[in-house]
């Protein structure tokens, strides 16, 4: 686990792209937590930044999943407001394609769909402008997070 106190939305977006630049082939998983306004979708900006993405990456209300072509996939899925909505298409689907990148938030809702191996963020708001930013993967490799 690596821990680091984001200063700024640009700090945050740096964070995300760095992250893409040196996450290992085998992960395609990035789960987003933290509270809202806690930069997961800001953070969403940098990985699509790492990606070539030119498209402005935001969180448009009553939209769960949107899919960026860069030189990957994006798939960008946020549930927040899943609760309750008919899906009328197969999430795992998106979630279980190894050449795309998906990244969840608020990924508890979706518990079960969640590949074993995966990368976790952990977002937090402290002030305005500050956040802590943890990072850590399910399986305990974190030689590459030391990179970043
Ligand atoms: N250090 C920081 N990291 C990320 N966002 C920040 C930071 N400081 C201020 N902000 C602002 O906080 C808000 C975070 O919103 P957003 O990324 O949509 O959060 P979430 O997706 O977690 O709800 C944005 O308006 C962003 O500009
Ligand atoms: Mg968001």
């Amino acid at each position: 686990m690596r821990q680091f106190i984001s200063k700024s939305a640009n700090e945050t977006i740096q964070l995300g792209k760095k992250l893409i630049d040196n996450l290992p082939k085998s992960y395609h998983v990035i789960l987003l937590n933290g509270d809202l306004s806690s930069g997961k979708t800001t953070f969403t900006k940098g990985i699509g930044k790492a990606l070539g993405i030119t498209s402005v990456i935001n969180s448009p209300t009553f939209t769960i999943l949107k899919t960026y072509q860069g030189t990957k996939t994006l798939n960008h899925l946020d549930l927040y407001r899943m609760d309750g909505i008919g899906l009328d298409f197969d999430l795992e689907d998106y979630i279980l394609d190894e050449d795309a990148i998906s990244v969840i938030e608020w990924p508890s809702q979706v518990e079960e769909l969640i590949p074993q191996k995966h990368v976790l963020v952990e977002l937090k708001w402290l002030n305005e402008t500050d956040r802590e930013i943890k990072i850590s993967t399910s399986d305990g490799n974190s030689d590459w997070i030391k990179k970043i």
